[in-house]
């Protein structure tokens, strides 16, 4: 289906760079951006995702690995809205963030391999159920950012069949992150696991990062990190960018109650295509 067929519903600002969507203007100068502009800082910290799989969620807790505070909301900026010729960029330099620094993004492996592999940029990526990721993002694109999408969930999935999602495809987007897996500076974390044992993450992103925390401050942070908690502290702040919408309902297999049986097939294959011959699976239920 062409986006256009979903009732004129538009992509805003769309853009399309090497067969992929975008919503804001990507080419030419995001890429050499990203390479000139960012001298990477030995703390620095990238959190990279596909939309809807735990982005908010990661960075606030490595924000709070990071920097010892409870005062929220705290936002992590993404850099493809803070580099370059970004509509916000004029108020947002790239450069003006507190260190340790927490960068997001969505964009692909490929805009931060130099990065990474050269300048040792320490990146977590956090990938979840494409199943559920899919339900997610058809309700942020109910949202008035992306123009109030018309459509059903059906119609959202035939987008998604014919790779037309902004940010590209989820399988695209995790098995390109997850064939890097074994480098050093890269850590992989899947939303399920997040919510299956929150602790250990922590434990763990926070060795990777090489931060010392107390059993106590691990408590506080997984703590704060809950739905509920984060729910309220980003929603109760005048002129929240997070509506309540946005903290929906931060579960596993939320996708039974929309996909049916041809949709279930087509993705179960898609995870057999793209997933299976490199090793990565996810849960289905909670
Ligand atoms: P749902 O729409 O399934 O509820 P992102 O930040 O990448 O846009 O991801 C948003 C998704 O993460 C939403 O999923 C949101 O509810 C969920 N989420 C955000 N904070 C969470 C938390 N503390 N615990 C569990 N899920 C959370």
């Amino acid at each position: 289906m062409e986006i256009s067929q979903v009732q004129g519903w538009k992509i805003p600002g769309k853009t399309t760079y090497r067969g992929v969507n975008y919503h804001f203007q990507i080419i030419p100068d995001l890429d050499i951006d990203i390479a000139n502009k960012w001298a990477v800082a030995p703390t620095d910290v990238l959190i990279a995702t596909y939309p809807k799989s735990g982005t908010t969620w990661m960075g606030s807790l490595v924000h709070e690995i990071l920097h010892d505070t409870t005062s929220r909301p705290h936002f992590q900026p993404f850099v493809e809205m803070n580099i370059g010729n970004r509509p916000c960029a004029s108020s947002m330099s790239f450069n003006g963030f507190a260190h340790p620094r927490v960068f997001k993004t969505h964009l692909g492996y490929d805009f931060f391999e130099d990065k990474i592999q050269k300048e040792c940029l320490k990146t977590i990526v956090v990938m979840r159920n494409p199943k559920d990721v899919l339900v997610s993002y058809y309700h942020m694109h109910k949202m008035k950012h992306l123009n109030s999408f018309p459509g059903s969930f059906h119609d959202f999935f035939d987008l998604f069949k014919h790779k037309e999602l902004i940010f590209g495809d989820p399988f695209d987007s995790c098995a390109k992150w997850w064939q890097q897996r074994s480098s050093r500076n890269l850590m992989i974390v899947k939303y399920e696991d997040i919510i299956m044992d929150c602790t250990d993450v922590v434990r763990k992103i926070a060795n990777f990062l090489g931060v010392p925390l107390t059993e106590k401050r691990i408590s506080e942070i997984v703590q704060r990190g809950s739905f509920g908690a984060m729910k309220e502290a980003y929603t109760s702040f005048s002129g929240a960018i997070f509506s309540k919408a946005f903290f929906r309902k931060g579960v596993i297999g939320d996708w039974m109650n929309y996909f049916n049986d041809e949709e279930v097939e087509y993705i179960n294959n898609m995870s057999k295509m793209y997933f299976d011959p490199i090793g990565l699976s996810f849960v289905d239920r909670p």
